[in-house]
């Protein structure tokens, strides 16, 4: 029978501190964060969550306080009347939201200053039991529904002694689950695509030691993706799902189910490479350039940087289930956040967009609104029937496949001209829809734009989708669909602006894929950016922006504005740099661009500038020179009789 020496009271949390019989002494600790994490917490347990605003002083910091690793597990269709044991809770990063979708939690914690700071951190919450103890030394009679393990399974070997302790670890974990409960199971691939780059090893910070496999004689010990389902097998666990946090199970923005395609990964590509924590370390290789080869290959699985497994004692039959989850953009304001999951739902696919928390419920509320009134206005282009309940909305999946991906086969197959035809295809689209002649009051209103802007009445669309883009619209044989309205307004917007930004949408989720892929025959015009952060567009599709009646440059500014309206910390105006006779650019260019190391472009940087104020100061002395000369020829004109 486990022994518990001490009980005491952290507001309605009761932590119970276990005798420790095991040999163990190892303790783990991300050092002073964690008493400083207490104080914060019981001096003011409203911290959570941290405002946008805050800056986290350091990677400890954010990593226990950062609402971005909810998205772990934020997607998780979570019996509520169900209780989960949470084991190596830590400081608590992932347990109010285990409290929040639970009716009761237990979080096991071996270090007794971290199980504080997760009970106070909880202090309100009367669904939390905090055991302050190693899993080691843990008896339970009941069984659980869930059991989360988020970070913890590498670390057994410090803890269990015997030959397999990875496999008592499971064994353990298995004898405490419900017969139909999941075990919840996060850890990194030891040889996950940021560690093929030459990203230090996670937790002993040495590069390549996972994939050597451990010479460094680290205590703790990641596996590869089929050493974890034989682990997990041996274990008991018959039934598995697998998932794949992106970047990586730390810092999730997205998590995909097995069952992804390679066009899903088409736009995420901008999540990596993945950050490097505190080491200072260079990229041996570009971990984006080689996830996509992989990707083609097949094996995105097998090299994903993390694992997020789900596993129970039967094979595992969900009705629901969910296949995608995005997390919400945390650059846009609270009351924008939402969160989008593509999921199965019996036999249907459908996609759910739900408020990030209860800040954007308003914001569902309008979006929902601004749906019925495209419904009304846009005739001749069904907008996808919608269901609701307070937070979230539900729309059947569009099987039909979406203009981006369709680009994206365009650029991947080297289409002569890199789906040009397919771009004209989506002007004649938007000029389809209802379109008047006017000058945009409302338009220059909301966005702050100068009348000097529109002289004369331009053509504008009455009920403005804004995000009428190629990400937002789904095409089969006989139909074009627009799904997302959660930005359209019920002014009139120029047509143009829409059209800009549909092509720039298409310029930013297809980067990688435009880099990759950019030949001889397909060369590219540079657009925005400097350094790695340069963004090109294929030169065929240049026309198309010249053809509009708005200068590039003005509408970038539109865009600007309006983005700045959405986002908490306002962004500095992206100067385009197209130019009026853009310089093709060559692969070798955009190749070495993106393996220049940032120094070195900073000082080609610098000396450019450098160069180009050497001219301008040149050119001032010549104009100066010429106009005290004029000056005295014309005084010496008006001395003369
Ligand atoms: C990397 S941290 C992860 C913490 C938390 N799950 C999170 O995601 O923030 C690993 C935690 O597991 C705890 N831990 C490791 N092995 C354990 C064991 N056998 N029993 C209880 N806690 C354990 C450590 O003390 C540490 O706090």
């Amino acid at each position: 029978m486990m022994k518990i020496d001490k009980t005491e009271w952290i507001g309605k949390v009761s932590v119970k501190h276990v005798r420790r019989d095991s040999q163990s002494t190892a303790v783990y600790s991300d050092g002073p964060i964690e008493s400083e994490l207490y104080r914060r917490f019981r001096d003011n347990p409203d911290l959570e969550p941290p405002s946008d605003e805050y800056r986290f002083k350091s990677w400890a910091e954010e990593y226990h306080l950062s609402p971005i690793r909810h998205n772990l597990l934020k997607w998780y269709p979570f019996y509520s009347d169900g209780c989960a044991l949470e084991v190596g809770a830590g400081c608590g990063a992932l347990t109010g939201l285990l409290c929040d979708r639970l009716k009761e939690v237990v979080a096991l914690e071996y270090s007794s200053s971290r199980a504080l700071v997760t009970a106070q951190r909880n202090s309100n919450r009367s669904n939390l039991e905090v055991i302050v103890g190693g899993l080691q030394d843990f008896e339970c009679e009941r069984q659980f529904d869930y059991i989360a393990v988020i970070g913890v399974l590498e670390y057994a070997g410090a803890f269990y002694v015997g030959k397999d302790p990875y496999g008592a670890f499971l064994t353990k974990l298995r004898s405490m689950l419900k017969p139909n409960g999941r075990l919840i199971l996060a850890i990194e691939n030891k040889i996950g695509l940021k560690y093929i780059a030459g990203a230090p090893e996670d937790h002993g910070g040495r590069v390549f030691d996972s994939i050597y496999n451990y010479p460094s004689q680290c205590e703790a010990r990641t596996f590869c993706k089929k050493e974890l389902k034989h682990l997990l097998e041996a274990a008991g666990f018959i039934g598995m799902r697998w998932y794949y946090p992106l970047p990586d199970y730390k810092m999730p923005q997205v998590v995909l189910s097995d069952e992804i395609t390679i066009s899903d990964l088409d736009s995420l590509w901008s999540l990596f490479p993945t950050r490097r924590r505190g080491h200072v370390s260079r990229e041996v290789l570009s971990e984006r350039r080689f996830g996509k080869t992989v990707a083609d290959a097949g094996l995105f699985g097998e090299l994903a940087n993390s694992f997020l497994v789900v596993a129970g004692s039967e094979d595992i039959v969900d009705d629901f289930r969910c296949l995608r989850f995005n997390g919400a953009d945390r650059n846009r304001k609270p009351e924008l956040r939402t969160n989008v999951r593509v999921c199965m739902n019996g036999k249907d696919k459908i996609v759910i967009k739900s408020a990030d928390d209860h800040r954007s419920l308003g914001f569902i509320e309008k979006i929902r609104a601004a749906e019925t009134m495209a419904q009304e206005n846009l005739p001749g282009i069904p907008v996808i029937g919608q269901e609701w309940d307070e937070a979230s909305l539900y729309y059947p999946y569009i099987e039909a496949p979406f203009f981006k991906d369709l680009m994206g086969s365009a650029i991947r197959n080297q289409n002569p001209d890199c789906g040009k035809p397919l771009l004209e295809d989506y002007m004649r689209f938007l000029h389809t829809m209802p379109i008047k002649n006017c000058i945009p009051k409302e338009f220059m209103d909301a966005f702050q734009i100068s009348a000097k802007e529109f002289t004369k009445p331009v053509p504008c669309l009455p009920f403005a989708p804004l995000d009428c883009t190629p990400r937002n619209i789904a095409i089969d044989e006989h139909q074009w669909y627009v799904i997302d309205h959660e930005w359209s307004y019920e002014f009139p917007v120029p047509v143009d602006f829409v059209a800009y930004r549909g092509i720039m949408a298409l310029v930013v989720d297809l980067q990688s894929l435009i880099q990759t892929r950019v030949s001889r025959e397909h060369p590219v015009v540079l657009v925005s950016g400097y350094g790695k952060n340069r963004r090109y567009m294929p030169l065929s599709w240049l026309d198309l922006i010249r053809d509009l009646e708005f200068p590039a440059d003005q509408l970038n500014r539109w865009e600007m504005l309006f983005q700045n309206r959405a986002l908490v910390v306002q962004k500095w105006h992206r100067r385009l740099r197209l130019r009026r006779k853009p310089r093709p650019v060559s692969e070798i260019e955009v190749t070495e661009m993106v393996l220049e190391s940032l120094w070195l472009y900073c000082i080609r940087f610098f000396l450019a500038r450098s160069k180009r104020l050497v001219l301008r100061f040149r050119q001032l002395t010549r104009f100066f020179q010429f106009w005290t000369r004029s000056r005295v020829l014309s005084s010496r004109h008006g001395a003369s009789p």
